[in-house]
């Protein structure tokens, strides 16, 4: 008789954004005059920029024809691609990254959930609390994160780190040493950033201690403030102790289109063993590369059409950011994140949980927002908005919580 991967059924539910939804399609369904203004899964609402479009229109022409159709892709990714990833994000930044450290994937949700494929079950992990829910997930299905304890809605082999109001939702150095780290700047979901200094303070510790940090860049083109990183390597040594996680959902709206990447540096080793090579064992293995038309209309963001108008949608995010932040504060709420990120992270109301509030927002306002509690205990008390909605919804849904 086969036996499953019994890790599965300590999972608590089922993923927060699938939960979400069963509850917003619950009350259309029951309210279906209603309309609902979704500011609750960071998803874009913008198409993709003409520069993309055009080269995705190229792309597909290119697969039409016998001399420049493509099979299977190269395993890392297409060369274009990479050495435009490596030129753009990181020699531009000072960082030299080599084309065979950089792998091209569909998404840095998936990168983030397989890239504990190359750690054995035996480390101890560390997340900040509150957490993007797919690394402790991940962690889980993999039988590293022990188990789940309802009564504190954690887990028992995982080490939180609290990220508060009182340190601008950063986390500070675990008292309990851990041996992969995971950190995300600009924070989802507390929109919260990190400086280079604080940065700095992390790789230095990773280094001493051993650990690996997995950095995940994902909102890393909203970055508008100078004294924030938009990359670990700006750190000195982070090529010895951190992998980073890369997408192009969110700085171009592939969200439908799926492609990330992950970078690996050489230096990055274990007892001696290359993380790169692992990952490439892992990657060849089990993945036969993103879309040929995917990596084109990928490669296109970074022309200077591309970059500029990647860089306008942008702009319209943040423009939403800033309507919610100042929509907010005004409305007497207490408000944080949406300067480098595109999420705002609320105070719920002293008398109601994050759920509470959720449900309260749903039916007053008919505006779907993520509880906090959905991203740890930690985010118990708070709510994110994201700022990908339009503009026009954008304005109306603080309109309508400003109303109540
Ligand atoms: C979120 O809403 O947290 C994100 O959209 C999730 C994701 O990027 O996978």
């Amino acid at each position: 008789m086969f036996k499953i991967n019994e890790n599965y059924l300590k999972l608590p539910g089922s993923y927060l954004f699938s939960d979400i939804g069963k509850k917003v399609k619950e009350f259309t369904e029951a309210n279906p005059d209603k309309k609902i203004i979704r500011l609750g899964i960071g998803d874009v609402t913008l198409p993709l920029v003409p520069a993309v479009i055009e080269a995705l229109h190229k792309a597909t022409d290119d697969m039409a024809v016998k001399e420049t159709f493509k099979g299977y892709a190269p395993d890392l990714g297409y060369e274009f691609l990479r050495s435009a990833i490596g030129e753009n994000d990181f020699k531009k930044r000072g960082v030299d990254i080599a084309v065979d450290e950089i792998f091209i994937s569909d998404g840095a949700k998936s990168d983030s959930g397989n890239i504990g494929d190359i750690f054995d079950a035996d480390n101890k992990i560390a997340v900040c609390d509150p957490v993007y829910p797919v690394y402790v997930d991940t962690n889980a299905m993999e039988g590293r994160a022990g188990n789940y304890l309802p009564e504190q809605g954690k887990w028992s082999n995982v080490i939180y780190m609290p990220c508060t109001k009182e340190t601008n939702f950063a986390p500070e150095l675990p008292k309990e040493e851990p041996d992969i780290i995971y950190l995300c700047f600009p924070n989802n979901p507390t929109g919260a950033a990190i400086n280079k200094t604080e940065l700095q303070k992390w790789v230095d510790y990773a280094n001493k201690t051993g650990a690996v940090i997995i950095y995940d860049g994902a909102y890393e083109a909203y970055i508008s403030e100078e004294d924030v990183p938009h990359s670990i390597y700006e750190c000195d040594g982070a090529k010895t102790c951190a992998i980073e996680i890369r997408s192009f959902s969110k700085n171009a709206g592939f969200t439908g289109t799926r492609l990330g990447f992950t970078v690996i540096p050489k230096e990055l080793k274990c007892g001696g063993v290359m993380l790169n090579s692992l990952w490439a064992r892992r990657h060849g293995t089990k993945f036969n590369g993103a879309p040929y038309i995917i990596q084109a209309a990928g490669a296109a963001v970074y022309t200077e059409e591309g970059k500029r108008q990647t860089k306008e949608q942008i702009a319209y995010y943040m423009k939403n950011a800033k309507v919610i932040r100042e929509g907010l504060t005004a409305a007497g709420y207490n408000v944080s994140g949406g300067v480098n990120a595109p999420y705002i992270w609320l105070e719920t109301p002293k008398d109601m949980t994050s759920w509470q509030f959720f449900d309260y927002l749903l039916k007053e306002a008919n505006v779907v927002g993520t509880p906090g509690s959905g991203f740890g205990p930690g985010g118990e008390g708070y709510f994110r908005l994201t700022a990908f909605g339009t503009y026009e919804n954008t304005l109306e849904a603080i309109e309508r919580i400003k109303k109540l």
